[in-house]
């Protein structure tokens, strides 16, 4: 046995064995409503085998040894670890420049997000500084965030534009997301939310921006295939149902498959147009009325939530979790990664939201947080499970059980994030001070689990 040192998996076959628990999320159809998003799909002392991209093999670790001798799989030790798919953020507006730190003080002094909004701060502070930025930079920022989100566990993606706010700043920021998928060793799903807040050149006339959006940007954005969802701002400050529905309606005509940031300030009744226009998800959803939730529960649209949102606004109330799956609703959790709202890309973190104030259990927010945000993604059938054919996109949890995911919160557990087969991100490989010191402790021996926050080994071997 070695230790993980090296970055690269050498092999095209790999041999992910004896982890403590393996969350396979398998065995059951897609999308999770109800009961069903308890089922895990957990196998003791399980093992992942790999060939190339792909997944080949899941079952226990005595069970598969013998293929993986044969194909000389390169082993991969997960003792005392969780292996489970990859996280889905299937809601981050990723590419912004600088931050909203002014904002957020601001806040913290008492004006609400509106207020900030209505003052010139909030998204069109945004698109200020998205005009003084240059592809390069925003790139550059982006490319930053996405070493983070690999290293908490995320595997794919969703990137909203939306700080443009006119066609060539969209443009600008649809290039900055070509450029970061070309380059990223994750998943990129890019979304043009152009109609995100009314530039200021168009107070007073939303209906003027709107088709500005609808005639101008969505032809040339579906045809040089630069976005795959169209999304909008659907609420009191931003864009209304009407406007609304004449962008989802023409972004789905070129092919752009809808989804909404829905009910998040005031309900308006973007959930029941989310349904209406057959959205991939409906987003945010604390304004929901109880008729609401019986709609969304009849529907394929994924009630998609983003309690980092309500956890750095401050906010006492959360969006209802449990009877949106009381009901029956495709529920995902995503972390609305963006400098207004939710600065967080740990999907970690909105987990332990999950749990302690959606009150969903960590069964329940795992299913959200990998198989109900690939199928609102519409790739439930490539990602979000651990399952013979699927891409092999899995993390390396340093704990033995993956209820402590959510418990140990405010820390990252994430040993290793694999990406079609190939290791994104592996903390032995060290990226800080802090992880070099837990490196070493294992070195000569020690548990490493001995407090929270550290992790035990993970150890690698050669060829078995
Ligand atoms: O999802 N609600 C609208 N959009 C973002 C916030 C964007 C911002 O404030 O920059 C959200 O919360
Ligand atoms: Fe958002």
């Amino acid at each position: 046995m070695i230790l993980a040192e090296k970055l690269v998996i050498r092999h095209s076959s790999v041999f992910f064995r004896n982890a403590e628990q393996l969350l396979t999320l398998g065995g059951l159809p897609w999308p999770r409503r109800g009961k069903a998003l308890s089922q895990l799909g957990i196998i003791a002392d399980g093992a992942v085998l790999t060939q190339g991209a792909r997944i080949l093999e899941v079952g226990p670790t005595r069970s598969l040894e013998r293929e993986a001798r044969r194909l000389k799989a390169e082993a991969v030790d997960c003792r005392g670890s969780v292996v489970m798919p990859g996280f889905v953020d299937s809601h981050t507006h990723l590419v912004f420049a600088g931050s909203r730190v002014g904002d957020y003080e601001k806040r913290l002094q008492g004006k609400t997000y509106e207020e900030i909004a209505r003052a010139g701060g909030g998204i069109r502070l945004s698109a200020q500084q998205v005009r003084e930025a240059s592809v390069n930079s925003l790139v550059r920022q982006g490319e930053g965030f996405l070493k983070q989100f690999a290293a908490h566990g995320t595997t794919t993606l969703e990137v909203k534009t939306g700080y443009g706010l006119e066609v060539t700043q969209e443009m600008k920021l649809l290039e900055a997301i070509r450029r970061l998928r070309k380059t990223s060793n994750l998943e990129l799903v890019p979304t043009l939310l152009a109609a995100h807040a009314l530039p200021p050149e168009y107070a007073g006339r939303p209906g003027a921006y709107i088709e500005t959006v609808v005639r101008e940007l969505i032809p040339v954005v579906a045809r040089k295939k630069l976005a795959e969802f169209i999304d909008c701002f659907c609420d009191r400050g931003a864009f209304s149902v009407e406007h609304c529905r004449r962008v989802l309606a023409a972004g789905k005509r070129r092919g752009l498959i809808p989804r909404l940031h829905a009910e998040q300030l005031t309900r308006t009744g973007a959930s029941r147009l989310a349904v209406e226009a057959e959205a991939a998800s409906a987003d945010h959803l604390d304004k929901l009325a109880r008729a609401d939730i019986g709609a969304l529960a009849r529907s394929q649209v994924v009630a998609t939530l983003l309690p980092g949102a309500n956890f750095h606004l401050g906010l006492k109330a959360y969006p209802p979790a449990r009877k949106l799956i009381d009901a029956g609703a495709i529920v995902a959790l995503a972390t609305d990664f963006n400098p207004g709202t939710s600065p967080t890309l740990n999907m970690q973190f909105i987990l332990s939201l999950a749990c302690s104030a959606l009150r969903m259990t960590p069964a329940e927010a795992i299913s959200a947080a990998t198989l109900n945000a690939a199928y609102s993604l519409r790739r439930a059938d490539r990602l979000g499970s651990l399952e013979p054919g699927k891409q092999a996109d899995l993390i390396v949890m340093g704990l033995a059980d993956y209820r402590e995911i959510p418990y140990y919160f405010g820390v990252n557990h994430c040993l290793m994030t694999v990406k079609a087969g190939r290791v994104a991100w592996n903390r032995s490989a060290g990226v800080s001070p802090a992880v070099a010191g837990a490196s070493r402790s294992r070195r000569r021996g020690q548990d490493a689990r001995a407090t929270a926050g550290e992790t035990p080994a993970l150890r690698r071997s050669h060829s078995c």
